[in-house]
């Protein structure tokens, strides 16, 4: 299969590329296109089909469901059994945007979105290209990000390119996504609201709405991670085994350093995740630097990593470094709790320093 590559405006797409995306999804076609978090790769989520040849180019296990794209919380109505108070309130405030918002699903949404759950997973993107290609195909449209299954999320073109050209009819290219990380994913099913996926939308901004909202509890890979590393669930992962230090910043960013001069030393091609006084400390050894930010702390920094952070890993993937270090961010809410979230699905191994 060729793929159609089309670039467009992002803040005004031309009408006749985005016809030709909406034409292909309504004839079961799968379309790759940019949303303010990641590229999703979309097709008609009330086609079987389509939504089956979706998993297979993507590579991804058909027991993990989809997220559906829609144009408004009206919309939403029909893929829901009901849309409860909570949900309008949620809508109101942060549709479109980077939140996905599980709900009871209703007959009309095939078992093969939702991997047979009887709940569906639904968002409002806030991009003008997904929300005018969703506009013109005229159906709720079923969108994963648009990776091969375990790589790396893509934010540009290139990076869908890379992982599905020639697997799927179309990219339209708008240029890099805003946001970097996946939406925030509440689970509004159940009596106690939890987040299932951190992400811009944080836990302190959903408070008000939803007071006794948290992150998910139990054996997550969070906690997989600190007992068992092997076990963490490979997700969003460069080819190159990533090691994550973790800890009290400063000595996090010492231990790093150390270990690079080190690794770099015995011979490794050593590819470091850098912020900008990373990059002073490292510079004469050698090690091949993927910039994530100027400098480290506040919440204007965590927006700028967000937004590098999958390129970086895919740039060190493209020199073809044998190993990977990163630090993970200080705080664990707020969008530096999204970045920590993926980097530790990323790792290979999470050192604990001091
Ligand atoms: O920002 C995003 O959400 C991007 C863009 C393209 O919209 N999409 C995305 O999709 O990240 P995907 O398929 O890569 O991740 C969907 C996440 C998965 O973690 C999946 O398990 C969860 O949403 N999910 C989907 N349906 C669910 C459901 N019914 N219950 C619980 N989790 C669900
Ligand atoms: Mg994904």
């Amino acid at each position: 299969m060729t793929t159609e590559l089309e670039h467009v405006d992002p803040r005004n797409p031309d009408a006749r590329v985005i016809a030709r995306a909406a034409a292909c999804l309504r004839r079961g076609g799968l379309v790759a296109f940019p949303t303010e978090t990641v590229y999703g790769l979309g097709v008609d989520a009330l086609d079987r089909d389509a939504v089956r040849r979706l998993f297979e180019a993507k590579g991804r296990p058909s027991n993990d469901p989809l997220i559906v794209h829609v144009s408004s919380i009206e919309e939403a109505g029909a893929l829901v059994i009901a849309v409860p108070a909570i949900a309008r309130a949620l809508a109101a405030r942060f549709w479109p945007g980077p939140l996905t918002l599980v709900l009871p699903r209703s007959s009309l949404v095939p078992d093969e979105v939702t991997a047979g759950l009887e709940t569906v997973a639904i968002r409002v993107p806030s991009h003008p290209v997904a929300r005018a290609i969703i506009a013109a195909a005229g159906r709720p449209i079923a969108a994963p990000s648009a990776n091969l299954f375990s790589r790396p999320s893509p934010t540009q073109g290139a990076h869908v390119l890379d992982d599905l050209g020639g697997r799927i009819e179309m990219i339209v290219d708008g240029g890099p996504t805003e946001v970097g990380v996946e939406s925030t994913v509440l689970d509004l099913s159940r009596n106690n609201p939890i987040v299932l996926r951190p992400g811009a939308v944080t836990l302190e901004m959903l408070r008000p709405y939803v007071p006794g909202v948290r992150y998910r509890t139990g054996p997550t890979d969070d906690e997989v991670a600190q007992t068992s590393p092997g076990m963490l669930s490979k997700h969003y992962a460069p080819r190159a085994p990533l090691t994550l230090f973790s800890g009290d910043p400063l000595a996090v960013r010492e231990a790093m350093v150390t270990m690079a001069h080190a690794l770099a030393a015995a011979g490794q091609r050593v590819g470091v995740m850098a912020t900008a006084a990373d990059a002073r400390a490292l510079g004469e050894i050698g090690v091949v630097l993927a910039l994530v930010s100027g400098d480290a702390g506040a919440e204007e920094t965590m927006v700028a990593v967000a937004s590098r952070l999958y390129a970086a890993l895919r740039e060190l993937d493209t020199a073809r470094v044998d190993v990977i270090l990163a630090c993970e961010p200080a705080g664990a809410d707020g969008l530096g709790g999204a970045i920590r979230d993926r980097l530790r699905r990323a790792a290979a191994h999470v050192v604990r320093v001091g």
